[in-house]
């Protein structure tokens, strides 16, 4: 089959180690079933297995990938990959799991004409939702919905601070926020990418560490160091900091003043759980909200959709057609 893999591993040009070529055709093992991937979808997550961060050089070849929309073959429905893969027989959130792992971490990834899953992996796709805007779901909308509603508890009039704006995650968190009547700032690093999150749904967008004109009741954190500070500084006191990402890395100063002083939560989320994705899925159908795909390109030019999120050229998902 036609697979994006990882070939080897390279920290500073991921794109070196990247792949498309064939890989064997996949069987599936007991209480697993084959999912015939129609569209998969780009995450920064393939730009960390491209580095070297969660995987090891004898893992390769690694297909990457965490989400697929595609035809169960073991019942001929169309689905959506979950891709959180638990250990046998855990029972409990699937994300707090201590042996969980992501599609293309341990088990082979989505960016294929085939991906492998347990049975209890996916979940139907909605006929409303094209098969590019359902593969969007499993891990930047998923992670999004849990941030948002799970770990932070925002509720309809409150004030929310998405930081990043024009990533997969970013763009989910305002384009839901605003849906569920909360009052949504943004930064990005452009003014192009400020007004395309005013259009998404932002009220204000902003260049990035500008002064808000009001303290948030949360902030949605993907960028980390880099946006860090001004996280904590928007924040009303008792107001809570959500992290899901560092993509700009992983240590700034924690501010421990700041924190305790304003009695400010901060909150790690991953992914989230089955039952959250039906509950996203739920959300796009009555409220008709959808992914924003910044473009759709055929399997075959991985390689470009990967440079473009390295580059920070992207507003919103990209989405492979298989
Ligand atoms: N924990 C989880 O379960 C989970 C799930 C999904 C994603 N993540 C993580 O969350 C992060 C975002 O993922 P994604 O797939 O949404 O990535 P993405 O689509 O590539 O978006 C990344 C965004 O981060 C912002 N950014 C990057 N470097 C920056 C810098 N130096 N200063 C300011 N902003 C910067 C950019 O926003 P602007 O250009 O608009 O400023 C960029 O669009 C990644 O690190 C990913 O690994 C974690």
């Amino acid at each position: 089959m036609r697979a994006v893999y990882a070939e080897s591993i390279n920290p500073d040009s991921p794109l070196d180690g990247l792949v498309v070529g064939e890989r064997p055709d996949p069987t599936p093992q007991d209480g697993w079933t084959r999912v015939a991937v129609k569209s998969a979808s780009l995450n920064h997550h393939d730009l960390w297995t491209l580095r070297g961060v969660g995987i090891k050089s004898e893992q390769l070849p690694m297909i990457l990938g965490c989400d697929a929309a595609g035809i169960d073959e073991s019942t001929g429905d169309e689905v959506v990959v979950h891709s959180v893969i638990n250990t046998e027989g855990w029972r409990g959130d699937d994300t707090l799991d201590p042996g969980r792992t992501l599609l293309s971490e341990k088990h082979q990834g989505s960016l294929a004409e085939y991906v492998l899953v347990p049975k209890q992996n996916v979940i139907p796709k909605p006929a409303e939702l094209s098969w590019g805007e359902a593969a969007c779901l499993s891990t930047a909308w998923l992670t999004a919905y849990r941030m948002l509603f799970t770990q932070a508890r925002l509720q309809p009039g409150q004030a929310v601070l998405v930081q990043g704006a024009s990533g997969g995650v970013a763009t989910a968190c305002i384009s839901m926020a605003r849906a569920a009547g909360l009052r949504v700032f943004a930064t990005a690093r452009t003014e192009g990418k400020q007004a395309r999150a005013r259009e998404l749904g932002a009220h204000e967008a902003f260049a990035s560490g500008a002064r808000l004109p009001e303290r948030v009741d949360a902030v949605m954190e993907t960028v980390g160091e880099a946006t860090w500070s001004h996280s904590l500084k928007s924040l009303k006191p008792g107001g809570a900091i959500v992290v899901s990402g560092a993509t700009s890395g992983a240590g700034p100063s924690a501010d421990l003043n700041r924190v305790f002083f304003l009695q400010l939560r901060v909150l790690g989320s991953t992914m989230g759980t089955k039952s959250e994705l039906a509950a996203l899925i739920s959300f796009l159908r009555i409220t008709g909200l959808r992914p924003l795909i910044d473009r759709e390109i055929p399997l075959e030019k991985a390689a470009d959709g990967l440079a473009a999120m390295a580059s920070g050229d992207l507003v919103g998902k990209i989405v492979l057609t298989v």
